[in-house]
């Protein structure tokens, strides 16, 4: 029966780190998965990370189940953290621990398409493609709105407003809470309450996938936009990460908030647990108690914060020496807008070509579309992609 299955293609973004693997090239530059690194190329287990695990190794008395939606304790201190302090105490909110961000947006996907058959979910182009490949796998009809104005390098506002409007209520826009990947390009916060008004009319839910909180501007500011979202509109999703802020990848450590009318919060929690007992019954706990560890623990919260910071801080210095390096080397302004954008990625804006170029000739892998992974750069590796690039554009 198995072998009526038909072959799947790759994931470009995995199979890209694949091939860098087997690459034996010295002086190969990885800048593909959202993975980050540090200057010497390694992705440490954060202090604070590390210390609680300790905790939990010392102190956890039994592995017995949790709950369906996951542990409570963990719910309401990233709830906190990503709405603001108090937040879980509002009765209009549901939430559920979940495999990583990709079984947050799965989860919220599931919930919208059992609400809903019929919906369209409106996408960013570009967006992350594995958003594609769960909207396809899941059978939702998707279509793509304005988003990237690749030209400036900037969000394309009035684009994206038209396009919206398209939506309408039993719909989902998914939207990028900060850091857009791949482009690196956000809208500001004047320009977040005007996509809100178009969402807000259109009666449409909005999904936000918050992948990369305390990537961009700081954790805080990273959260603005969902805040303002959440404010404003009577139905929102949303669909967080803690792989790269906490640096927890493997662990898979996610969770789906969802805010409805408070008449729907008990529906919308008991939907949440059961997608999670037909998919998989309990979600991970681990990664969760890590998270809710760290959080709950002055010190280990000030520790992890500023090595966040720290991060944070790095790739925004990466990004300016790298449009300084590349506007010594082609001459030009065009690639000044990687200091202005925020977050682990930026699309060069080269084709397909150029991409393959780099790869072939220079040993440096980047997604087709051009994006590079900031955090794949270092002080030594800057000069030498800047180069790279200026003279593949030069051919
Ligand atoms: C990326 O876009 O590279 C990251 O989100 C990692 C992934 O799972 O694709």
């Amino acid at each position: 029966m198995l072998e009526q299955l038909k072959a799947q293609p790759a994931d470009k973004i995995l199979a890209l780190t694949e091939a860098f693997r087997a690459d034996e090239r010295h002086g190969k530059i990885d800048l593909g998965v959202g993975v980050y690194r540090d200057a010497y190329g390694l992705t440490p287990v954060m202090a604070a990370v590390k210390e609680a695990e300790k905790r939990i190794w010392d102190e956890q008395k039994t592995k017995a189940y949790t709950q369906l939606v996951g542990d409570a304790e963990y719910r309401t201190a990233l709830t906190d953290m990503i709405l603001g302090e108090g937040a879980v105490q509002r009765a209009d909110l549901s939430s559920s621990a979940s495999v990583g961000g990709t079984g947050a947006v799965h989860l919220a996907l599931a919930l919208a398409r059992a609400a809903n058959p019929e919906l369209t979910v409106y996408y960013s182009d570009p967006t992350w493609p594995n958003h594609l490949t769960i909207l396809s796998s899941m059978g939702i009809r998707h279509q793509s709105y304005r988003y990237f104005d690749a030209e400036s390098g900037t969000v394309d506002l009035t684009g994206m407003l038209e396009d919206l409007q398209q939506a309408k209520a039993g719909d989902v826009v998914l939207l990028h809470g900060c850091c857009h990947n791949p482009t690196g390009a956000n809208p500001t916060l004047e320009q977040w309450a005007q996509v809100a008004q178009v969402v807000k009319e259109s009666g449409a839910t909005a999904l936000i996938d918050l992948a990369y909180q305390g990537f961009g501007d700081g954790l805080e500011q990273d959260a603005a936009a969902t805040r303002l979202l959440t404010g404003a509109l009577d139905e929102v999703m949303i669909a967080a990460s803690c792989s790269k802020n906490f640096g927890i990848y493997r662990e898979r450590t996610g969770l789906l908030i969802a805010k409805t009318a408070e008449a729907q919060q008990g529906t919308v929690q008991a939907n949440m647990a059961a997608q999670n007992r037909q998919a998989f019954s309990f979600p991970p706990d681990h990664g969760a108690r890590i998270v809710s560890t760290v959080l709950t623990d002055a010190g280990l919260r000030q520790s992890w914060t500023e090595e966040l910071e720290a991060v944070r801080l790095g790739m925004l210095e990466l990004r300016a020496q790298l449009s300084a390096a590349l506007r010594e080397e082609t001459g030009s302004d065009r690639f000044d807008f990687i200091a202005r954008h925020r977050g682990m990625f930026s699309r060069l804006g080269l084709t397909p070509e150029q991409v393959e170029k780099l790869r072939s000739e220079y040993g440096i892998y980047m997604t087709g579309d051009s994006r590079i992974n900031i955090a794949g750069l270092n002080r030594e590796t800057v000069p030498v992609l800047a180069k790279a690039v200026a003279e593949v554009i030069r051919r």
